[in-house]
């Protein structure tokens, strides 16, 4: 019997690969996919601890689901699994358990290949909900199922889970487990499957995704460089992206990749959190802002027309104004194509929680304005240099606007323009002709 799935995620790009692949997962026992909430006989919330209020979502999207939960039951006698996954589910599954006992599942990131047994063991009698947060010893993706459907021309593919950086900040660690290479086997193996499936861009993810040294099949250990080569032989693969990376982990054969292989594109997020050498150190960050400097140098060297992303934290304790001042010198100099920049929001279970030179609300507010706005003008500075220049676009969807197709730029810029230009998949040249905050229009250009 066909069962319908509801899936609703947060979080990172981890997260979304993570969502496809629990459908993946469940599709054997019948269930389809849906967009429609009020039709699913299960809904999945994959979740993300990264912020409190990420966090806090979790709660009152249960509270909402209950809702629904019971009024089904009433009106159509017809019951709705709720299932909570991700990084919420790792950290807290036990209080899930205990605050909303109408969640019938609780899975966590490194546990989902076991979905089939854990559903097996649902009860709607039950007010018990089937836990499992375990971190197995085996590797999940000796256990996930092939992919269900295609993953759209650009595709993400996990290469690396967990973390062992413990930036004093962080709950990666916690929720996500220790650092793990996939074998390069199942990795190609993947990408194939994808390629054939009609992606033509791999974005290969990871925690620390350039961390990475997988075992090859003659037992081998490549490095992350030498995997970038080696998907870049992959026949119909046209373009390769990676996220994300520490600086720690830019090793030299990442930048020969980068100078060398057509297909990886010029375009890297590279967090460096803060552009101050003491608030690095108080981070665990493990490398001052002149390491940095250097890296970006060499990406630049590597491939002039590189451009950079980053997170930045603002407001984490002891963070002084010349501590945020260094912070805005750092991006003055790297100059950003675009980033995310956050508030310090403390997280239970990490040392810089227990600071106590806590930053106030008010003063991280300001601090965050002052830095997205001085992003904000680098990006609309680098959407601006594109002008009048003819790129390859990826067609990717159909736009929002009627009559329009958007696509990405080599640089992860949104592209619209007119729905004629080509099909989903293809890549075309296309002139831009008006640049915004955000974005990019632009017209084919035939040749
Ligand atoms: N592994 C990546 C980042 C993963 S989390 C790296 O090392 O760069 C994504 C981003 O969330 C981080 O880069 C950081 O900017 C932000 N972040 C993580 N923990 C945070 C916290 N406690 N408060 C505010 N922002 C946080
Ligand atoms: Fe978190 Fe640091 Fe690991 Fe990134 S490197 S996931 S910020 S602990
Ligand atoms: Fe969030 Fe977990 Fe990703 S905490 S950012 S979903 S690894």
């Amino acid at each position: 019997m066909v069962k319908k799935l509801y899936i609703k995620t947060y979080g990172c790009q981890m997260n979304v690969y993570d969502s496809a692949r629990m459908a993946d997962t469940l599709s054997p026992l019948g269930y389809v996919e849906t967009s429609h909430l009020d039709e699913a006989d299960m809904v999945v919330i994959n979740t993300c601890h990264i912020r409190e209020k990420a966090s806090e979502k979790v709660f009152s999207e249960l509270g909402r689901l209950r809702k629904m939960k019971s009024s089904r039951q009433e009106q159509e006698n017809r019951n709705m699994t709720i299932a909570v996954a991700g990084c919420v589910a790792q950290a807290e599954g036990e209080e899930i358990a205990r605050r909303a006992p109408w969640v019938d599942l609780i899975v966590g990131p490194q546990a989902y290949h076991t979905l089939p047994q854990l559903v097996s063991k649902l009860d709607p009698t039950s007010r018990q909900a089937v836990i499992n947060t375990d971190f197995p010893v085996e590797n999940k993706f000796d256990f996930l199922p092939e992919e269900h459907t295609p993953r759209g021309p650009a595709a993400f593919l996990s290469v690396q889970e967990g973390c062992d950086k413990f930036c004093t900040f962080c709950v990666v660690p916690y929720t996500r487990g220790a650092e793990f290479s996939r074998p390069v086997k199942g990795i190609m193996d993947e990408a194939k499957r994808l390629i054939e499936n009609g992606s033509v861009e791999l974005n290969l993810l990871g925690q620390n995704v350039n961390a990475w040294h997988g075992e090859a099949e003659d037992g081998q250990t490549w490095s992350f460089g030498r995997l970038l080569y080696a998907l870049a032989e992959l026949d119909g693969l046209k373009r390769i992206r990676y996220t994300t990376s520490h600086p720690l982990d830019m090793h030299d054969d990442l930048f020969d990749a980068h100078a060398e292989i057509p297909q990886l594109m010029p375009y890297l997020h590279l967090p460096v959190q803060s552009g101050s050498d003491r608030i690095l150190a108080a981070m665990n960050r493990r490398h001052d802002r002149d390491t940095y400097f250097r890296i970006i140098d060499r990406l630049r060297d590597a491939r002039p027309n590189m451009a950079l992303s980053g997170d930045f934290i603002v407001g984490f304790p002891g963070e002084t104004d010349r501590d945020f001042a260094d912070t805005l010198n750092l991006i003055d100099r790297v100059n950003y194509a675009s980033a995310y920049s956050f508030k310090y929001s403390p997280r239970p279970g990490t040392p810089a929680a227990s600071h106590e030179d806590q930053i106030d609300e008010a003063v991280k507010s300001e601090r965050l304005a002052g830095l997205q706005q001085l992003l904000a003008s680098q990006q609309q500075m680098f959407n601006h240099s594109k002008l009048g220049e003819v790129m390859d676009i990826l067609i990717e969807r159909p736009a929002s606007r009627e009559g329009q197709k958007a696509g990405r730029s080599p640089w992860m810029q949104a592209v619209h323009f007119s729905e004629n230009s080509g099909e989903i998949g293809d890549i075309i040249p296309v002139k831009i002709v008006a640049a915004y905050q955000n974005s990019l229009a632009g017209e084919r250009v035939i040749t």
